[in-house]
């Protein structure tokens, strides 16, 4: 965990002390939570899901834990670019489906099913399935969770949000991508918060430059976070993908001048900012995954896999047309 001193520059990038900026507008540890909404109860897991023998596993998928050393080289080959495409799509498919079915009342555990299935169907194994341990297909991330929910019998409720994130191994490479969205009619703070991440990673994919640093990335999100009032998670990051699910280099999202990892073409990597409403911090409940804010206020997340090319960048994980939330505020809801 990084921790921010009084002195120290503040996280937003004013180039202020964070004691003459943000300290005293975020609540600092052990707070109530001040939520209007109820927290987010943990349900009950169904039992394990298994995959048939034609499917290519993982080397981590009956041992739990990655064989080799993390990889440090960021670069990809073009094999492994034209095979990460076809990886990056299938997680699409899996993802525009499961968002589809979000509505009042559906289970994550029920969305954990349908992408599961859907992962065999197209030859891909879904890659948090016992990486690390983790108990099912993918993550689902609802109101204050941040990263890491694990799907459950709690139905989605009227109101909520949920973030569900998708990563696929097929033919050797993952490709990881998650979107947040609405279930049942949202209120102005969600629908200003969903927004406001989107448009965080989306500017952040584009300062990602060759020739800039990975530093890019957390100052580009930093003035769209402060300018909204919101706040960017510490504890987790984005990551180098390829071969191995996380990888080099490590991809923060806020601005620390420690990050001087050169950008350059060939690298694959994900973008994954998470913002809160209220505070930064975290606290893991006692399954050690589900990350949840301290405040109990809520958090959004959305992720692409992005390929850097030498005039630009290739989202790997691209969707046709616009993400689902955006559908989803032109057409209403039910
Ligand atoms: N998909 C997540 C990410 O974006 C990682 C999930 S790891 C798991 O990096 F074990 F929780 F599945
Ligand atoms: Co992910
Ligand atoms: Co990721």
């Amino acid at each position: 965990m990084v921790k921010i001193g009084r002195n120290d520059p503040c996280w937003c990038g004013s180039g202020k002390k964070y004691k003459k900026c943000c300290y005293g507008k975020l609540p600092i540890g052990g707070v109530q939570p001040v939520s209007k909404f109820q927290p987010v109860k943990k349900g009950q897991l169904s039992p394990a899901r298994s995959i048939p023998a034609h499917i290519i596993r993982p080397s981590y998928a009956e041992t739990g834990t990655p064989a080799g050393a993390r990889s440090r080289n960021a670069v990809r080959t073009q094999d492994e670019i034209d095979r990460m495409r076809v990886a990056g799509q299938v997680a699409r498919t899996v993802l525009d489906t499961i968002l589809s079915s979000v509505r009042v009342g559906i289970t994550t555990d029920e969305l954990d099913r349908i992408a599961h299935e859907m992962c065999i169907e197209l030859g891909a194994y879904p890659s948090p399935l016992n990486y690390h341990h983790f108990p099912k297909s993918i993550c689902t991330s609802v109101n204050e969770v941040i990263c890491h929910g694990i799907p459950d019998d709690r139905p989605l409720a009227d109101g909520d949000i949920v973030n569900c994130d998708v990563t696929v191994f097929i033919d050797g490479v993952h490709g990881d991508c998650s979107e947040t969205v609405f279930v049942g009619k949202p209120d102005p703070l969600s629908i200003r918060l969903v927004q406001t991440t989107y448009e965080c990673m989306m500017k952040a994919i584009e300062a990602a430059r060759v020739g800039t640093t990975v530093n890019s990335i957390g100052k580009a999100i930093a003035p769209i976070a402060k300018r909204e009032g919101f706040s960017i998670v510490r504890d987790f990051a984005g990551h180098g993908i390829g071969t191995q699910f996380h990888q080099d280099p490590q991809i923060v999202h806020y601005p620390d001048i420690r990050q001087t990892q050169k950008i350059v073409p060939g690298m694959t990597f994900t973008v994954e900012p998470m913002i809160n409403v209220g505070t930064h911090r975290c606290v893991v409940w006692s399954d050690d995954w589900t990350a949840v804010t301290a405040d109990g206020k809520r958090s959004a997340q959305f992720e692409h896999t992005v390929l850097i090319t030498s005039d630009g960048f290739e989202l790997l994980t691209a969707g046709t047309g616009q993400p689902h939330f955006m559908r989803q505020l032109k057409t209403g809801w039910s």
